[in-house]
């Protein structure tokens, strides 16, 4: 398996990978609005690919705010069910880190599981001064402070526009 960025033309098989995964289709709603949304970032689209080129997960991450400051909110990120369990959700969540590392990015923002991103250092994010869209999401709203953190960013976060009419 590889990790790549997404192209364009992979797109009809990552909306088969998210409607697979996800029950309800909010999720590729949501995603094909941020393919197309001034927040897409393209090095932050990535894809997870088997050595046949079958793409068999993704994940989005879009530009976001923290009161003024920039931020990034990640989301949504797919595995194909068959392919579950196996390391590769891990993967692509690793690589979007390393290349928001890279982009001198400071925090990466997003709502999930308290069980899974834990361990890749996602914290609750009120720890770190970012107060979430909606106080209901409580813990499962986190953040992860990238190398290029400075504490002292303290706000609200935004996300790209399309969150908006979720
Ligand atoms: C969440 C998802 C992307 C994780 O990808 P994955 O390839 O299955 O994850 P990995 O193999 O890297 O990690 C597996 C570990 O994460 C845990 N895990 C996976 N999904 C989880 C979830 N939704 N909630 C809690 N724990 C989860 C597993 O229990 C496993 O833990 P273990 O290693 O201690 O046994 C994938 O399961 C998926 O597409 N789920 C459906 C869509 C979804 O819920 N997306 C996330 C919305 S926040």
């Amino acid at each position: 398996m590889i990790i790549r960025r997404e192209t364009p033309a992979d797109r009809p098989e990552i909306l088969a990978v998210v409607q697979a995964a996800f029950p309800e289709p909010v999720e590729a709603r949501l995603l094909r609005e941020l393919f197309a949304a001034r927040e897409y970032i393209p090095e932050l689209s990535l894809v997870a690919e088997t050595e046949q080129g079958e793409i068999i997960g993704h994940v989005i991450t879009t530009r976001g705010w923290v009161g003024e400051s920039k931020s990034l909110g990640l989301g949504p990120i797919a595995v194909l069910p068959a392919y579950q369990r196996q390391g590769v959700g891990s993967a692509l969540m690793r690589a979007t880190i390393d290349a928001a590392n890279l982009m001198g990015e400071s925090t990466l923002v997003l709502l999930g599981s308290t069980e899974y991103y834990p361990r890749f250092g996602f914290v609750p994010a009120d720890s770190l001064g970012i107060t979430s869209p909606d106080p209901s999401w409580g813990s499962h709203f986190m953040a992860l402070p990238l190398a290029a953190h400075v504490s002292g960013s303290h706000g609200r976060f935004r996300y790209a526009e399309p969150f908006n009419s979720l």
